[in-house]
């Protein structure tokens, strides 16, 4: 890797450029590359039918494929209902599929300060960028076009707040990039301690001065309090995660005006037991409790909180479902791959299924919480185990290291501009529903009166 390519990269990249890299890296056949990116887009459909059916899955017709390319604007798109205006909850804005849209991607990595190098692929080497231009559109309806303006209008004096892994530090950078493109003086947004966005804080709180909001980071991967064991306990055990109780900082997470929660990818073996984490639920550590039922128990403890310390008036609650991995022969320790997947899956997904626990233990949480519906659950899962091409990769070490070892890829995090930004605009179509729903009450209570 001395001979770091990714240097040289810029934000544009010319064709001549990108058939550079595409031969250097031999990430395609290097024929494709002179033909250029129609037939790259052909090749790769052909990889995919060629994937499909030796996992026995359907053969998309040549039909289902222009469909599935069809671009934004088309009659088929137009006449569903809109999202906004649909009131009885019949849209699930989460089943549809992902929409080829050349208007995308909504900002670019190398306009936002605020990214993580971790997260900006192009500028770290990769190559190919089809994986910035897909939009999600769900099957029975419209979702409003993102528009920077005014979700900054909606959110005036007000805090947005992430609480939870760095997938949710992802969305969070993914909502600062897209809020600040529709903002001239950059200047103007600032982190109010004057911390540099790196990855070793425990939290960030940015504002935008014009609107007099924040919009904030509290690193809390567990979401409940991981500290110290209590006096006396085996010497095996280093720290514990008291099950009951809130991380320390959810006291600033609180009277958040949109509170967004994520949690999943550091409840395994490796990161607790083997650690010396062990689970705790009042005094009592319990060495052998399974990681999957600590994690249930961790996010009743989550709901009750919601429930007793959250204002939901005032606070509009999100929990975003665990965003799958896609490792591909191997896990993140065993040398698996995705770093040449540049398309999404096409119908359903391959994503194996016990990467999806995680998902199915907050469903079945859920459903025994069915008097919580202040609760909006931000439903990606499935969506985005369709994303396999979203993923940084070898492309996360920054364009001073160059690409990583191809046994060490990131098949987790997700390159920016990208998927996350799509969670973002599900996010912005919430906000703006609470929102015309408040209204139509308020106008429907006038009218009775
Ligand atoms: C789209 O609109 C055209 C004419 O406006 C019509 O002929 C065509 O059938 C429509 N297609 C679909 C899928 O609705
Ligand atoms: C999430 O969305 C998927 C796809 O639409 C759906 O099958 C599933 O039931 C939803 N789960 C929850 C908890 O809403
Ligand atoms: C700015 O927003 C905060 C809430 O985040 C609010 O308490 C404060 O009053 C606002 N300041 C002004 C000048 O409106
Ligand atoms: C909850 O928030 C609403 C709206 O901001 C406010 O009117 C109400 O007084 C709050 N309730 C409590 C118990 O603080
Ligand atoms: C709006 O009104 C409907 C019924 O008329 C009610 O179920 C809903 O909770 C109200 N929503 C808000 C935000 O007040």
């Amino acid at each position: 890797m001395s001979n770091s390519p990714s240097a040289e990269s810029s934000g544009t990249m010319n064709f001549v450029d990108f058939y550079k890299k595409v031969k250097r890296f031999r990430l395609f056949e290097p024929s494709v590359g002179i033909l250029g990116l129609t037939v790259c887009v052909i090749f790769c459909f052909f990889l995919l039918d060629y994937r499909s059916v030796t996992k026995g899955l359907r053969f998309p017709s040549q039909n289902e494929r222009l469909l599935w390319l069809r671009i934004d604007g088309g009659n088929e798109s137009r006449k569903k209902i809109d999202f906004l205006s649909e009131i009885n909850g019949g849209c699930d804005v989460f089943d549809g599929d992902w929409m080829w849209d050349e208007s995308y991607p909504l900002y670019q990595s190398k306009d936002c300060r605020f990214l993580d190098e971790g997260f900006r692929c192009s500028e770290n080497g990769r190559p190919d960028f089809f994986y910035t231009k897909w939009r999600w559109q769900p099957r029975n309806c419209n979702l409003p076009r993102f528009d920077a303006k005014i979700m900054l209008e909606k959110l005036r004096n007000k805090r947005v707040v992430f609480a939870g892994d760095s997938i949710g530090r992802n969305q969070w950078e993914s909502l600062l990039c897209m809020l600040s493109s529709a903002i001239s003086n950059k200047d103007s947004i600032y982190e109010v301690n004057g911390n540099p966005i790196t990855k070793h804080k425990g939290f960030l709180v940015f504002k935008f001065m014009d609107y007099n909001c924040t919009v904030e980071y509290y690193r809390a991967p567990f979401l409940v309090l991981q500290s110290r064991p209590p006096p006396k306990v085996s010497p095996e055990i280093k720290t514990t995660l008291k099950l009951d109780q809130m991380d320390w900082t959810s006291s600033k997470w609180k009277d958040a005006d949109i509170l967004i929660f994520n949690t999943g990818h550091w409840w395994n073996y490796e990161k607790t037991i083997r650690g010396g984490c062990y689970f705790q639920e009042g005094s009592n550590v319990n060495m052998d409790m399974e990681v999957d039922s600590a994690y249930q128990k961790s996010l009743e403890t989550v709901l009750k909180w919601i429930h007793r310390a959250v204002n939901t008036t005032k606070t509009q609650v999100f929990f975003r479902t665990y965003a799958p991995v896609h490792f591909r022969g191997g896990d993140w320790r065993s040398g698996g791959t995705c770093h040449l997947e540049t398309l999404p899956e096409l119908g359903s997904s391959m994503v194996p299924s016990h990467t999806w626990t995680k998902y199915s233990i907050f469903a079945q949480v859920i459903a025994s919480h069915s008097d919580l519906r202040v609760l909006n659950i931000l439903n990606i899962t499935h969506m985005t185990s369709r994303r396999k091409d979203g993923h940084s990769s070898l492309y996360y070490l920054g364009p001073k290291v160059g690409l990583a070892p191809l046994h060490r890829q990131d098949c987790s995090h997700w390159c920016l501009p990208g998927v996350p930004d799509a969670w973002n605009e599900l996010l912005y179509a919430f906000v703006l529903k609470r929102e015309a729903i408040k209204k139509s009450n308020s106008s429907s209570f006038h009218a009775q009166v």
